[in-house]
C-alpha cells in the first residue's frame, strides 16, 4: 500500500460517523485467538498478528472482548481496574500497538466495556463495602436483609441463586445479577456515572473507534427494590438462560429494564458523538427484547445498534421465524438499529446448535449478510467450527459448572481457534492452552481452508464482500418481506438500488413465482439461483437467489 493510499484508508475510517450502519463486526475472545508468550492463554500482541487473517475477510470492525485488570472469575467480565491490561493479556503498550496495527489495516477496534458491574476486587468494592459511611459507600447496591434475614427481595442471579449477597462487614446485602464476585455498581449514583464516562474517555482517547457494551438493560435498579412478579409457564422464553435456569421464571421488571438507564445512555452517547465512535449495546431480554432495542437506539441521542438475541436462538430459524423477527422489529422499533449474530462467546457455536450442513451453514451466512442491520460475526465461524465438547474435568465456566449436566455452560464455544494443522494446537499456543483445542476442529484450521476455493473460509469472504459492494444491503430499507413455503424473500432498497433476496431455509427443493420486472442475477459467487425456463424461482436445498432490479 502507498502512503498516500493508507492515509486515504485511515481518514476514511476516522471521517465517516455512519460507518456502523450495516458494519460487519469480527467478535475475538482473547484468551482463545493467538498466544503469543507460550503460557497457554491468548493475548494482545497475539491479535495483533492475526489481524491480517481478520482484514483479509473485509469485516469493518473488530470486537474484542474484556482484556482488563481482572481476577478472571468471569474471564474477564469481572474487571477490577479499567483502565489497564491485565497482565495475562500483555500491557497498554501492546495495546497501542493492537490499535495500530489495526487501523493500518482498515479495521476499527470495539472494545468491550462492562460497565454494570465490577469484580469484587476493584478497589471500589474494596472501599464501598469497608464500611456504610465511606465515600464510596453508595457505589454500589447495598440493602439491608428483611426482618427475618432473607435478601430483600426476589430478585436471581442469571448464574443462580439469589441476586443477593450478604456481606459481614456492613451487615447488608449488595446486588449481583451475575456472580456472587460481579458487584452490580449503583447507577443512582451520580459519581458512578461521572467515573464510567471518564472511563469510555479514557479509551476513546486512546484511539478505539467504538465500544461493545455489555448487558446495557441491566445498569440501572429499581430504587424501591420491588419484586420482580412471577412469569407462568406458558409465557417463558429462554432466550438469554436455559430452561433449567429459574431465572425465566421471572419478568424483569424491577432489576432491569428501568426507564432510568436512557439518561446515562445519552450522556454516553453525547461523549462518543465528539470521537465518531459508535456502539453496540448488548440487551438480554426474554420477553421485550426487540422492544427495548427500539428504545435505545431509536433516534440519534441513544446507542448506535443494539446486540440482538433473536438470532442466537436455540432452535434453527426457519423461513416463517425470520419473518416474525423482521416483522415485529418494524411494529416496535422500526427507528432502530439491530446488529445480528448467531454465534458469540456465550451460546453454543451455531452450526451445531442448529445442526447445520456445509450447503446450510453457508445460506444461512449468506441471509445474515443480506440482513437489515448490522452483523457480528464470532472467531472460528468464518471455519464452520461445531461446538466443541469438553469434559467436566476441564470446565472453566462457573455457569457451566454450576448447572453441569442438564447446561454445559460455556467453554464448549471458547475453546482455542486453530490456525495450522502441523501442531496439536493447531498453532494456537506452543504451551499448554487453558481450554482443550478441539480434535475435530483441527481439520477446519484456517491454513488448510485457505488452500480450497470451495471452503467455508473463502465462502465469508465472498459474502462479506458481496455486501460490501452493494450499499442497499448495508444501509439500506427493506420492503416485500415474504414467505413462501419454507422461502424467505424481501427486497432492500437504497435510492436507485433495489435487490430481490430470496433463501430456502430447508433441505428440499422449493419454489415460487420470480418477482416482475427487469431483474438481473447475482451474487453467482455465492451459489445465487436464477429464473428458470418457466418463468419461476426454483430454489434447491439451502439456496439464496440475489437479483438486482434494472427496469420496473
Ligand atoms: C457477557 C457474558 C458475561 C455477562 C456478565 C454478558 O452478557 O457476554 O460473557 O458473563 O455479561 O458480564
Amino acid at each position: 500500500m502507498t502512503q498516500q493510499s493508507q492515509i486515504k484508508l485511515e481518514s476514511a475510517i476516522v471521517q465517516d460517523p455512519e460507518w456502523w450502519r450495516g458494519a460487519v463486526i469480527y467478535q475475538i475472545y482473547p484468551r482463545s485467538y493467538q498466544d503469543s508468550n507460550a503460557d497457554g492463554i491468548g493475548d494482545l500482541l497475539g491479535i495483533a498478528h492475526r489481524l491480517p487473517h481478520v482484514a483479509s475477510l473485509g469485516v469493518d470492525a473488530v470486537w474484542i472482548s474484556p482484556f482488563f485488570k481482572s481476577p478472571m472469575k468471569d474471564f474477564g467480565y469481572d474487571v477490577s481496574d479499567y483502565c489497564d491490561v491485565d497482565p495475562m493479556f500483555g500491557s497498554l503498550a501492546d495495546f497501542d500497538i493492537l490499535i495500530a496495527t489495526a487501523h493500518r489495516l482498515g479495521l476499527k477496534v470495539m472494545i468491550d466495556l462492562v460497565l454494570s458491574h465490577t469484580s469484587d476486587e476493584h478497589p471500589w468494592f474494596v472501599e464501598s463495602r469497608s464500611s456504610k459511611d465511606n465515600p464510596r459507600a453508595n457505589w454500589y447496591v447495598w440493602a439491608d436483609a428483611k426482618e427475618d434475614g432473607t435478601p430483600p427481595n426476589n430478585w436471581l442471579s442469571i448464574f443462580g441463586g439469589s441476586a443477593w449477597q450478604w456481606d459481614t462487614t456492613r451487615c447488608q446485602y449488595y446486588l449481583h445479577n451475575f456472580l456472587t464476585e460481579q458487584p452490580d455498581l449503583n447507577f443512582h449514583e451520580p459519581q458512578v456515572q461521572d467515573a464510567l464516562l471518564q472511563v469510555a474517555k479514557f479509551w476513546l482517547d486512546r484511539g478505539v473507534n467504538g465500544f461493545r457494551l455489555d448487558t446495557i438493560n441491566f445498569y440501572v435498579h429499581d430504587a424501591q427494590l420491588r419484586d420482580n412478579p412471577a412469569l407462568p409457564a406458558e409465557k417463558r422464553n429462554p432466550i438469554i438462560a436455559p430452561v433449567v435456569n429459574p431465572y425465566t421464571w421471572q419478568e424483569h421488571v424491577y432489576d432491569k429494564n428501568r426507564p432510568e438507564n436512557l439518561a446515562f445512555l445519552e450522556r454516553l452517547r453525547a461523549l462518543m458523538n465528539g470521537y465518531n465512535a459508535a456502539a453496540v449495546g448488548e440487551i438480554g431480554d426474554d420477553l421485550k427484547g426487540l422492544e427495548i432495542l427500539g428504545e435505545y437506539t431509536g433516534g440519534d441521542k441513544r446507542m448506535h445498534m443494539s446486540y440482538a438475541f433473536e438470532l442466537l436462538s436455540a432452535n434453527k430459524p426457519s423461513a416463517a421465524y425470520v419473518k416474525g423477527v423482521m416483522d415485529h422489529l418494524d411494529d416496535v422499533a422500526a427507528d432502530g438499529w439491530a446488529c445480528w449474530a448467531f454465534s458469540n462467546h456465550d451460546v453454543p457455536r451455531h452450526v451445531t446448535r442448529w445442526q447445520l450442513t456445509d450447503a446450510a451453514a453457508r445460506m444461512y451466512t449468506t441471509l445474515m449478510m443480506c440482513l437489515r442491520g448490522s452483523a457480528c460475526i464470532y472467531q472460528g465461524e468464518e471455519l464452520a467450527l461445531p461446538e466443541a465438547d469438553v469434559p467436566f474435568e476441564d470446565l472453566q465456566d462457573p455457569y457451566g459448572i454450576r448447572f453441569w449436566p442438564a447446561f454445559k455452560g460455556r467453554d464448549g464455544c471458547r475453546t482455542p481457534m486453530v490456525w495450522e494443522s502441523s501442531n496439536q494446537n493447531g498453532g494456537f499456543s506452543s504451551g499448554n492452552p487453558w481450554l482443550p483445542v478441539s480434535h475435530d476442529h483441527l481439520p477446519r484450521n484456517v491454513a488448510e481452508q485457505e488452500q480450497d476455493p470451495t471452503s467455508i473460509l473463502h465462502h465469508y469472504r465472498k459474502a462479506i464482500a458481496f455486501r460490501h459492494s452493494h450499499t442497499a444491503l448495508q444501509k439500506g430499507d427493506k420492503a416485500e418481506v415474504g414467505v413462501t413455503d419454507t422461502i424467505l424473500h424481501f427486497r432492500r432498497i437504497d435510492g436507485d438500488e433495489t435487490i430481490f433476496c430470496a433463501f430456502n431455509l430447508s433441505p428440499e427443493p422449493a419454489e415460487m413465482a420470480w418477482p416482475e420486472g427487469d431483474w438481473r442475477q447475482i451474487g453467482i459467487e455465492l451459489g445465487s439461483a436464477g429464473p428458470a425456463p418457466d418463468g419461476r424461482l426454483h430454489l434447491g436445498p439451502w439456496q439464496p437467489a440475489l437479483a438486482l432490479l434494472v427496469k420496473q
